[in-house]
């Protein structure tokens, strides 16, 4: 029988998992080092688990060998163990091992040892975000979509609803899934598998932009796009490489470890006498994703308890461990005068054309998106409207003015013109029959 030896090494922080035998498939990947000690205060059942998943799958556990928890001795069943009431248990695995096993690891299971960035992440919209989309999204209210259209694209970032089977079984319209906003079967919200992939679960990972940019990408939400064009991000790919990713939340601290912010410095980390934070709706003083800019505290799905002022002083304090008071204050008076400028001059306009159309029964308000002016309004704001505000907000010219403020000019030419033509024929705007269109209307739960 092949037997996994774990190595403590002498580096600090360092593990590795490396099979007695060289002809193991991942033998060859895993670094051979000297000064091993075998198997340090790890149980004989979680020894098992290490084994014979080793065999199965060398790939996930050698991310767990190399992460700070097998350093730990955070093992397999310290997340994975199911309790006796628990409706995941995997019932096909207890013919591998008579522990309960759940392939599931919700937040709470990662909040018995991580109690405050569990609570943080909780309160966040990150956490929250299903109960937000059913209540305004228009592609769910309205049945737009189908499952697989929403299985394969909104689940995978905003969540899905993962309701085992009475054999512990999650079928493909639940599963795979690590969106922000997941519901889990023991009702907890949130997969913190979004931005510490398993089985490493690296903070260095989650400081990088890329494990935000996975889903804050694309025409309606570009902010990895924006940080990519930023001087910030310039700075990030040119030097990034140099810097200490590693260092504990809290003492993580500029120019001492790195030289410019990236996604996590200024929405999450510790940073100039500001506390780290999992909840990314703090430091933020607008909604710049919602048709008509306004304060957090004003947003109806889950309005924020907190001032908007003092996430303002948070977010300026950010700048202020590199930057000074005016170069800070020039910046937010350059994006506090773009939300306006699109609040005013573009967004309350075309709205007031469209609800005119409707008043006059020239568009139909008996479902959104099917009628082309309709899809009109919507790309206005949830497209070039955003990019212009996320742009200015986050130092990016290109994405402020071509992929913004100038294509909102364009956009609001086509809408004025389609509205002239409608009211001059007097003729009610084509329905379309939107394809795909017959998804669920009712938002799911645990129950249902
Ligand atoms: C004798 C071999 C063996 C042992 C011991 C074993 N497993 Fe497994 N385990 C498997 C196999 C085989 C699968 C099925 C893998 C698959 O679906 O490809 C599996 C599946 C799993 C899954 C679910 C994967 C999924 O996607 O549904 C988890 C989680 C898991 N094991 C954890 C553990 C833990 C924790 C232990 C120790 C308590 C353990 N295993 C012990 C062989 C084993
Ligand atoms: C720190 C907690 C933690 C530890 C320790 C841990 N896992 Fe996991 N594991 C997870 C999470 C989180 C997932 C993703 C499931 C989810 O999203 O709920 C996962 C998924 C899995 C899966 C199914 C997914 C896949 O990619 O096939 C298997 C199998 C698995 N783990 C086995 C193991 C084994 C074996 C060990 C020990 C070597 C282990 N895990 C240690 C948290 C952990
Ligand atoms: C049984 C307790 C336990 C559980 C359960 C647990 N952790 Fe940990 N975790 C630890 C310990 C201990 C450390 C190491 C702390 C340190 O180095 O200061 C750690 C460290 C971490 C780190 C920092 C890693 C780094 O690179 O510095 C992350 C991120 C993390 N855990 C995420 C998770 C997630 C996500 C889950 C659930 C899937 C989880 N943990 C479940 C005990 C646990
Ligand atoms: C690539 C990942 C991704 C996909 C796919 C995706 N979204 Fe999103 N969605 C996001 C992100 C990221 C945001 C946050 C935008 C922001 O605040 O800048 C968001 C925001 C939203 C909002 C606005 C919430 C608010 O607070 O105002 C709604 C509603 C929404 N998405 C619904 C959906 C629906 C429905 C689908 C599928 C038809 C979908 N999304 C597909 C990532 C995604
Ligand atoms: C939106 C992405 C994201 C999600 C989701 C997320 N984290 Fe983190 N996490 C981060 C970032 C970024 C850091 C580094 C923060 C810093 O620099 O202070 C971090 C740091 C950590 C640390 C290290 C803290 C320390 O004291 O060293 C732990 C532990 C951790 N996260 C656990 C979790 C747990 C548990 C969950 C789920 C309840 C979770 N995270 C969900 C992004 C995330
Ligand atoms: C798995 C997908 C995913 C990942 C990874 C992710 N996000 Fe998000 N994020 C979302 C979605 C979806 C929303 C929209 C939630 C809503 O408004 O309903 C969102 C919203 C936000 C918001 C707006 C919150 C608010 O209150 O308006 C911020 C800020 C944010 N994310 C920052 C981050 C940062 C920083 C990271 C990386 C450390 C990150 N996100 C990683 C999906 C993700
Ligand atoms: C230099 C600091 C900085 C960096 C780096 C940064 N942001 Fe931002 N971000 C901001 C500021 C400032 C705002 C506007 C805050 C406000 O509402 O006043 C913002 C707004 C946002 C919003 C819109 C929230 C809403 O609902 O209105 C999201 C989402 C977001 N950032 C995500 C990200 C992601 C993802 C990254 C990395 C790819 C990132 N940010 C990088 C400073 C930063
Ligand atoms: C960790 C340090 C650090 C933090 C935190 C930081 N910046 Fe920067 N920032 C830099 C560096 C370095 C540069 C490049 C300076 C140069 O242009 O020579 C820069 C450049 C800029 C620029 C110039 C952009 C351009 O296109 O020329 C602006 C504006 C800016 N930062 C605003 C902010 C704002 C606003 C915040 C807070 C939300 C912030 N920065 C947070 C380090 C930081």
């Amino acid at each position: 029988m092949k037997t996994l030896i774990v190595m403590l090494l002498i580096t600090p922080g360092l593990m590795a998992a490396l099979p007695a035998e060289s002809t193991e498939p991942n033998a060859a990947t895993l670094p051979s080092l000297p000064g091993a000690r075998t198997n340090l205060g790890i149980t004989e059942t979680a020894r098992g688990c290490i084994e014979c998943h080793n065999e199965h799958n060398p790939g996930l556990v050698g991310d767990w060998a190399a992460s700070r928890h097998a350093h730990s001795r955070v093992t397999c069943i310290d997340c994975h163990r199911a309790g006796p009431a628990d409706s995941d248990i995997n019932q096909d695995h207890l013919q591998y091992d008579k522990t309960p096993v759940s392939a599931i690891v919700s937040t709470r299971d990662c909040s018995r040892c991580h109690p405050a960035e569990a609570a943080e992440y909780d309160r966040s919209k990150h956490a929250r975000t299903l109960d937000i989309i059913w209540q305004i999204d228009p592609w769910l209210r309205d049945g737009m979509n189908n499952t697989i259209e929403r299985v394969t694209g909104c689940d995978h970032c905003h969540g899905s609803v993962v309701k085992p089977d009475a054999d512990g079984r999650l079928d493909a319209n639940v599963w795979p899934n690590v969106g922000v906003g997941r519901l889990n079967p023991d009702g907890s919200r949130g997969s913190c598998s979004s931005c510490h992939t398993r089985h490493k679960f690296s903070i260095a990972e989650a400081r990088k932009p890329g494990a935000c940019g996975q889903c804050h990408l694309g025409p309606d939400h570009p902010q990895i796009e924006i940080y990519d064009e930023s001087k910030h991000g310039a700075i990030y790919q040119a030097q990034g490489d140099e810097w200490n990713w590693e260092v504990a939340a809290g003492v993580w601290t500029p120019q001492v470890h790195y030289r410019s912010p990236t996604c996590s410095v200024c929405h999450m980390s510790a940073i100039n006498g500001l506390a780290s934070t999992h909840d990314v709706t703090e430091r933020l003083a607008w909604e710049t994703q919602a048709p008509l800019t306004i304060r957090p505290g004003e947003f109806a799905p889950l309005p924020a308890k907190n001032d908007w002022r003092l996430e303002r002083e948070k977010m300026f304090k950010v700048c202020l461990a590199c930057h000074s008071k005016t170069w800070t204050q020039g910046h937010f008076d350059q994006f506090d005068a773009a939300v306006v400028n699109y609040n005013e001059v573009y967004y309350k306009p075309m709205k007031r054309l469209i609800d005119e159309l409707y008043e006059k029964k020239l568009l139909s308000k008996e479902k959104n998106l099917d009628e082309r002016l309709e899809i009109e309004m919507y790309e206005l704001w949830h497209h070039e409207g955003r990019r212009a505000r996320f742009g200015a907000a986050m130092m990016a010219p290109d994405y402020a003015w071509w992929h913004g403020f100038y294509e909102l000019k364009k956009r609001c030419m086509e809408i004025e013109e389609q509205t002239a033509r409608l009211i001059e024929s007097g003729k009610p705007a084509t329905v379309h029959k939107v394809k795909g269109a017959d998804g669920p209307t009712t938002k799911p739960t645990l129950d249902n």
